[in-house]
């Protein structure tokens, strides 16, 4: 079967090879699985080229969640069939045609849904419901602002914000974006440049804004602290820039604006399991009923992985690329 792997950090495209090694064999209590679909998210970039906070010894295996079907069953293994859907292991190195999976962990994927929808429900959609719930109270018909505001999180943010009443200005650097933004439940788009902060005063009549949501760093940080009102937080969640967060001195003196940052991982290995159980169950409900989606810009085979990394690295895609290890999903 095919893999992917890297032996050297560096430039994704240049230093991810596909190895063809053995099909996996399931052990006692296990299963095997064909991995169906699996994205290339910017974490999975970072980790490839050394920048992420956790870093696999090397030579190492990439991917980090999707959804996979059951294909034989271990010694046993009585309660999994062949054939049923599940979520591949977290931060298994997902980005392989088998897999194997102990039986006793696995999540069924709920029938009928959309397998690309359900291969990215474990990373951003919880990332983007942690961070509106638990650093600004926002109620209905308050403000919040975030930059990349197009990307996977900043999607599942505008469709969360907009379900619970709370009102979203939403940053991002091509204007053509606007009405499909909008049509998902933005209630501003704002093309970031000079005169920003100005024209989200027009917007929200000066009410106040507390939260902002950066993917960006370096001047964008910059920028949308200065959005923000008296004792607003900005919730500094992603490097896409690669540079340190910035905020004015007008931002942190005259208004008190403060930045912390926010880390799934932190999140996974604080929480107790019972909250991460109810955070992943309802996201997994929304997701499931398509009430939250993320768009999908191209799939690829592992025999175009360097295709596909180029993809997701280049500005101006239409939505998630993801990797489909045994050929397109119908
Ligand atoms: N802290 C956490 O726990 C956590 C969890 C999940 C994700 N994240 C982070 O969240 C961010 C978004 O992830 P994602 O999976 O949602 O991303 P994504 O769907 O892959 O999309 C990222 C989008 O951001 C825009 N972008 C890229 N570089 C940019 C830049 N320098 N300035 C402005 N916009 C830029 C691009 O849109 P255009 O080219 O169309 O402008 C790109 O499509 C990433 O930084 C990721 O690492 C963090």
């Amino acid at each position: 079967m095919k893999i992917v792997q890297y032996a050297m950090r560096g430039n994704p495209v240049d230093v991810v090879k596909v190895l063809d090694v053995d099909a996996p064999v399931a052990g006692p209590g296990e299963v095997v699985l064909d991995v169906q679909a699996s994205p290339i998210n910017p974490s999975d970039v970072l980790t490839i080229t050394g920048d992420y906070g956790i870093l696999p010894p090397l030579p190492a295996y990439c991917g980090n969640e999707g959804v996979g079907l059951v294909v034989a069953l271990g010694e046993g293994v009585d309660d999994v069939v062949v054939g049923q859907q599940v979520f591949l292991p977290i931060g298994a190195g997902t980005w392989r045609q088998q897999i194997t999976a102990k039986a006793a962990e696995l999540v069924p994927v709920p029938p009928g849904t959309d397998p690309l929808q359900m291969a990215m429900l474990a990373i951003n959609p919880p990332t983007a419901y942690l961070m509106l719930r638990d650093f600004v109270r926002l109620d209905p018909g308050d403000w919040m602002i975030q930059n990349a505001a197009n990307s996977g999180v900043g999607r599942y943010v505008i469709q969360l914000a907009a379900a619970q009443g709370a009102k979203s200005i939403n940053i991002v650097r091509r204007a053509d974006l606007a009405e499909e933004l909008k049509a998902m439940g933005a209630d501003a788009v704002v093309v970031e440049g000079p005169g920003m902060a100005k024209e989200v005063r027009d917007i929200t009549g000066g009410a106040p804004l507390k939260l902002g949501l950066d993917a960006i760093g370096g001047d964008s940080t910059l920028a949308l602290g200065d959005c923000l009102t008296d004792d607003g937080l900005v919730v500094n969640y992603g490097l896409l820039s690669g540079e340190p967060c910035k905020l004015s001195s007008a931002a942190t003196i005259f208004h008190d604006v403060s930045l912390r940052g926010f880390w799934l991982a932190r999140w996974f290995r604080s929480a107790p399991i019972g909250e991460r159980m109810a955070v992943m169950t309802e996201i997994g409900a929304r997701v499931a009923t398509g009430e939250l989606t993320a768009a999908v810009d191209s799939t690829y085979d592992l025999d175009h992985i360097g295709d596909a990394l180029a993809r997701s690295m280049a500005p101006g895609r239409d939505g998630k690329v993801l990797v489909t290890p045994n050929g397109p999903l119908s």
